[in-house]
């Protein structure tokens, strides 16, 4: 039995990705900005949420399926934006998107992917999200749209996070700066893990010979990050007018432009510090959820991803009142591990621990999940005043 089969959760596929990897690489996946204690916040603020089981409720069969953004999803969590696909795996975002259909999970294309956004569409049979970073030059971006249009992709989301290339130490470190060069230091990292090296350089049986592709995927990304700007609201407006499909908004942490992004038709928004790796200190979403939720009102979707490792952290996401979650590393792990086969493996874990969950909760549907399950503390009083509010809001336009 392969270790991706062996996996029993997240943390064991992490490992397993862990031993596959050159540690400079594995750290260009797992790190977060500066002091990384915003991705331990993710995580610590996750935990300290306990949740309060219904009792007395016939949970012999439960259903994972939902609704978001109009789509039926088989599950209440998608596969994140995340770009490096070809240094987890040679075939990159097409092994990501075939485990995604398969298992009919939401996959959000990365806006710097390691291979075409046309190949990556072609190995899905539903169609898939895609995630833009927008360009300085307005032509680039109405190319890249005409782009997405044509591949048949079906939700735009716009990271509005990045407004600069971030700056992490931990890759700085290791050597591995953008643009790449193969310093002496990446070259040791690389004779360290031969087998992964040789996948990463030549690509494999599956994938083919791919020199080109290895050097492709490094510049997207570098092209990629080398263009990051600030985006703002006239972006917003300019990419409604353009893009008739559901649009997204990821990268938020605050409600203060909530109603202006309803008044301007955005369908959904990420509450995401971008996996702690953008700027260290920042709030963790899960403690950022609430207010923008009340905001919302049901106006719009509200997701939350960053930290999610468990079927219990999207419950609690759920109970909190996003409608869904993100997963980035969980996946990334899996994809280094073992291809699309540990994506695969990913997805299958987390929907065991979801059915776990929900059947011990005494829920039977994802609808099912409600604030009740955070019982009376702090964090659920703030949660139904907040969602209290919300419904006022949306109801009367006012706030009490
Ligand atoms: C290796 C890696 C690459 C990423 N690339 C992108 C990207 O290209 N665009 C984007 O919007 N977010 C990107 N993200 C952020 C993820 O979409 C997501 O917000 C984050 O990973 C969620 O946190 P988690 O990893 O704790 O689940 C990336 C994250 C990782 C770990």
């Amino acid at each position: 039995v392969s270790r991706i089969e062996r996996a029993l959760d997240i943390a064991d596929v992490r490992e397993a990705a862990r031993r596959r990897m050159p540690r400079s690489v594995f750290d260009v996946i797992e790190g977060g900005h500066g002091d990384e204690t915003t991705l331990s916040a993710n995580r610590a603020d996750l935990d300290a949420i306990k949740l309060f089981p219904r009792s007395l409720v016939d949970t012999t069969t439960v259903g994972l399926e939902t609704t978001v953004l109009g789509r039926r999803l088989a599950l209440p969590f998608l596969l994140g934006p995340c770009s490096f696909g070809r240094m987890c795996d040679p075939e990159g975002e097409v092994a990501v998107a075939r485990a995604a259909t398969a298992a009919g999970v939401g996959y959000v294309v990365p806006g710097a992917p390691s291979r075409t956004i046309e190949e990556v569409s072609a190995a899905s049979a539903d169609p898939l999200w895609y995630q833009i970073y927008l360009r300085p030059d307005p032509a680039a971006n109405v190319d890249m749209l005409d782009r997405i249009t044509a591949a048949g992709y079906s939700t735009l989301v716009v990271s509005v996070d990045t407004p600069m290339k971030p700056y992490r130490a931990r890759d700085l470190r290791n050597g591995f700066s953008l643009p790449l060069k193969m310093s002496p230091r990446l070259m040791l990292a690389a004779a360290s893990k031969p087998r992964w090296a040789v996948d990463f350089a030549v690509g494999n049986g599956r994938s083919g010979f791919s020199i080109a592709s290895a050097r492709r995927s490094v510049y997207s990304f570098e092209d990629a990050m080398r263009v990051m700007r600030p985006v703002t609201l006239e972006d917003i407006a300019w990419l409604r007018e353009r893009w008739s499909g559901p649009l997204v908004v990821k990268g938020i942490l605050q409600p203060d432009r909530i109603d202006e992004l309803v008044e301007l038709g955005v369908d959904g928004v990420v509450v995401s510090n971008h996996g702690g790796r953008n700027l260290d200190g920042v709030s963790s979403t899960i403690t950022a959820l609430p207010p923008i939720v009340a905001a919302a009102g049901g106006r719009l979707s509200v997701m939350l991803d960053s930290g999610i490792r468990r079927g219990a952290d999207v419950v609690r996401a759920l109970a909190m009142g996003a409608d869904a979650a993100f997963v980035g590393r969980p996946y990334m792990y899996g994809l280094a591990a073992g291809g699309e086969a540990g994506v695969a493996r990913v997805i299958e874990l987390l929907r065991g621990e979801l059915v776990v969950a929900l059947r011990f909760l005494g829920c039977t549907s994802i609808a099912d999940i409600g604030p009740d399950l955070l019982g009376d503390g702090p964090v659920a009083r703030d949660t139904r005043f907040e969602v209290r509010r919300a419904i006022e809001h949306a109801r009367t336009g006012e706030i009490e």
